[in-house]
C-alpha cells in the first residue's frame, strides 16, 4: 500500500511541537504493516538545506496559484520525501508559520493552499513515477489537500484520512481569498470550506476526507462538545461514524533510558537508584537545593492550553509542600516572566530555563521525579509518554490523551500494581494543589513510588499497536474504494 502522508512538519527536519514527532514517526512505524508511506514537506529552507546541492527534480510548476513551484526528492530516514520548493512561499526566515517574533506570515492562506494544491497533483497521479493509494493528511496546513481532491481533482480520486493533532488550530481566513484558491464555486458551501461566511481550511479537510482521526480516543469523544470541538463539534457529530482516536506511539530508539546518551547515568527499571546521579546533575543544572521532596519538571510550550498560568499560581504550594520545580519552555511572554518571578521568589527551589532544548529535555526525563501536564485539553500529549518510559511519574489532568495513557494512582490501581500517575479532574488552583499534595505523599512512601514508576516504565507505548491501527484503516478504505 502507498500513502502519501501531507504535513506541515517532521522530524528531524522541521518541529513546533508534538506534530513533528507523529510524522516523522509514522512511516517507520507502518514498514511491519506492509504500507510504505511517502511524507510531503513545504520547502522551508532548513528543509530544502538537507537536499544537498543539485536535488532531484521530479516535478515543475509553471504557477500553483501563482507561484512557479518544484517537487524534490529526498529522504526521511530510509523513507521518501517529497518537498515542496516554491521559494516565493517557503524561502524566508523565521518559523514555519510565522516571523521570528512569532506573528503569523500574512500569507499562510496561500502558502498552505499552494501546498494542498500540489499534493492532491499528487494523488490524482499527476507526476510521473509517482502513485498513491491513499492520502493522509495533518492538520489545517494539509486540509486543503483534501478539498483540492474533491473540488478539483487531477485524476482518479483516492481514499483520505485526516488526523487532528489540534482543534485549536483551524487556519481561517476570509471569504474574499475564496477566487485566488482556484476551486470551483460549489466548494464555498457549508459541507465544503466554508465556515460561518469565511474560509476554514481545517473544515475543508473534515468535510472532505474519507475519515477523520484524532490522536486518542478520548479525545475523539471530546471533539463532540462546543469546549473541545471549538466550532467544529456539529461537524464531528454529523461524521461520528466516520470519527476514530488513534492514540499516538514515541519512538523506542530516542526515548529510552537504558541506552540514552544524555543522560549521565543511563538506568533501567530494575536498577532504578541510579537515577539519583541524573536527579543531582539536574539540581545542578537548574541551581536547586537537594530536598526532602519531588522534583517536579515541566517541559511544554508555555500557553493557556497546557494549564501553564494555573501551574504558576500553584507554585508557591509546591514549594510550601517540599516539592522542587525545574521548567523548559517557552510562549506567552506573560508567563514567561511569571514563571522567572517564582524562580527569584524561591531561589533552590524553582528553576527556570526559557527556550527550546531538546537534550536538557532527555535529562530533566532522567533525573526528574514527576512530570507536570496539567493542560486544560490534549489531544494526546507525548511528554507524559516520555515520562513513562523514564520513571518520571507523570501527573496529569484527566483529558484526551492524558486520560487514556495514565493510571491514577488511586488505591484500587496501587492494589492491582497497574497505577502509573496521578490524574486530577478539571484544571483549576485547588485541583491541581491537591495533585500535588497527593504527589508528594505518595512520594514519601517509597516502594509504593517505585512500583508506581517501574509500571510506567514497563507499560507499551510503542508504535506496535497504533501504527498496525493506522494500516488497518488504510486497508480498509483502500478496498471500499
Ligand atoms: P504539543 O504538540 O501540543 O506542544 P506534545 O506533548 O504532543 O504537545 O509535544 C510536544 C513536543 O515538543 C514533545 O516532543 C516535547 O518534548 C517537545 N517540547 C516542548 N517544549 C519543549 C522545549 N522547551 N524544549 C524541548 N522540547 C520541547
Ligand atoms: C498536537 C497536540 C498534542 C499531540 C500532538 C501530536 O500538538 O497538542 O496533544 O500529542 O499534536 O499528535
Amino acid at each position: 500500500l502507498n500513502v502519501l502522508s501531507v504535513a506541515s512538519e517532521a522530524v528531524p527536519l522541521v518541529k513546533t511541537g508534538g506534530l513533528a514527532d507523529v510524522v516523522g514517526a509514522l512511516p517507520e512505524a507502518l514498514d511491519p504493516h506492509g504500507v510504505a508511506m511517502t511524507t510531503m514537506l513545504p520547502g522551508y529552507p532548513a528543509v530544502v538545506a538537507t537536499l544537498g546541492k543539485k536535488p532531484k527534480v521530479l516535478h515543475k510548476w509553471d504557477s500553483l496559484l501563482g507561484e512557479p513551484a518544484r517537487l524534490l526528492a529526498g529522504k526521511i530516514g530510509t523513507h521518501t520525501l517529497l518537498v515542496l520548493d516554491a521559494p516565493g512561499l517557503f524561502a524566508r526566515g523565521g518559523g514555519p508559520y510565522g516571523d521570528a517574533t512569532g506573528r503569523d506570515w500574512a500569507d499562510n492562506w496561500k502558502r498552505f493552499a499552494a501546498f494542498g494544491r500540489a499534493a492532491a497533483d499528487l494523488a490524482g497521479g499527476a507526476v510521473k513515477g509517482l502513485s498513491f493509494d491513499l492520502v493522509h493528511a495533518h492538520d489545517w496546513q494539509a486540509g486543503m489537500t483534501l478539498a483540492y481532491q474533491r473540488f478539483a481533482p487531477a485524476g482518479p480520486q483516492l481514499p483520505s484520512i485526516i488526523t487532528i493533532h489540534n482543534m485549536a488550530f483551524q487556519g481561517h481566513y476570509g471569504a474574499d481569498l475564496f477566487p485566488a484558491l482556484a476551486l470551483p464555486p460549489e466548494a464555498m458551501a457549508i459541507d465544503g470550506i466554508e465556515y460561518h461566511g469565511g474560509i476554514s481550511f481545517l473544515k475543508a479537510g473534515l468535510a472532505s476526507a474519507s475519515r477523520i482521526t484524532t490522536v486518542s480516543p478520548t479525545y475523539a469523544r471530546e471533539i463532540r462538545e462546543p469546549g473541545f470541538g471549538m466550532g467544529l463539534e456539529g461537524l464531528i457529530r454529523a461524521r461520528e461514524a466516520d470519527v476514530s482516536g488513534i492514540v499516538n506511539g514515541i519512538d523506542p530508539a530516542l526515548w529510552n533510558p537504558a541506552s540514552d546518551a544524555a543522560l549521565k547515568a543511563p538506568f533501567t527499571a530494575k536498577a532504578l537508584g541510579k537515577r539519583a546521579a541524573n536527579t543531582r546533575a539536574l539540581e545542578a543544572e537548574f541551581g536547586l537545593e537537594r530536598g526532602e521532596g519531588p522534583l517536579f519538571i515541566v517541559i511544554s510550550r508555555l500557553t493557556w492550553q497546557k494549564g501553564m498560568d494555573v501551574l504558576l499560581e500553584a507554585s508557591d504550594h509546591l514549594v510550601g509542600i517540599g516539592g522542587r520545580l525545574a521548567l523548559l519552555g517557552s510562549g506567552d511572554a506573560a508567563l514567561e516572566s511569571g514563571f522567572h518571578a517564582a524562580a527569584a521568589r524561591h531561589p533552590g527551589r524553582i528553576g527556570v530555563r526559557i527556550g527550546y532544548d531538546e537534550a536538557l529535555s532527555h535529562r530533566m526525563l532522567g533525573g526528574g521525579d514527576a512530570i507536570l501536564v496539567p493542560s486544560r485539553f490534549e489531544p494526546c500529549g507525548l511528554t507524559q509518554l516520555y515520562g513513562l518510559a523514564y520513571g518520571c511519574v507523570p501527573i496529569v489532568s484527566r483529558t484526551g490523551g492524558l486520560a487514556d495513557t495514565v493510571i491514577d494512582a488511586n488505591l484500587a490501581a496501587r492494589q492491582a500494581g497497574v497505577a502509573t500517575g496521578v490524574q486530577f479532574d478539571g484544571v483549576r488552583y485547588q485541583t491541581l494543589a491537591d495533585a500535588l499534595t497527593r504527589t508528594v505523599q505518595l512520594y514519601h512512601q517509597r516502594s509504593v513510588w517505585s512500583a508506581i514508576q517501574r509500571a510506567g516504565m514497563k507499560a507499551d507505548f510503542s508504535w506496535d499497536g497504533s501504527g498496525k491501527a493506522y494500516a488497518d484503516l488504510y486497508q480498509n478504505l483502500v478496498v471500499a474504494a
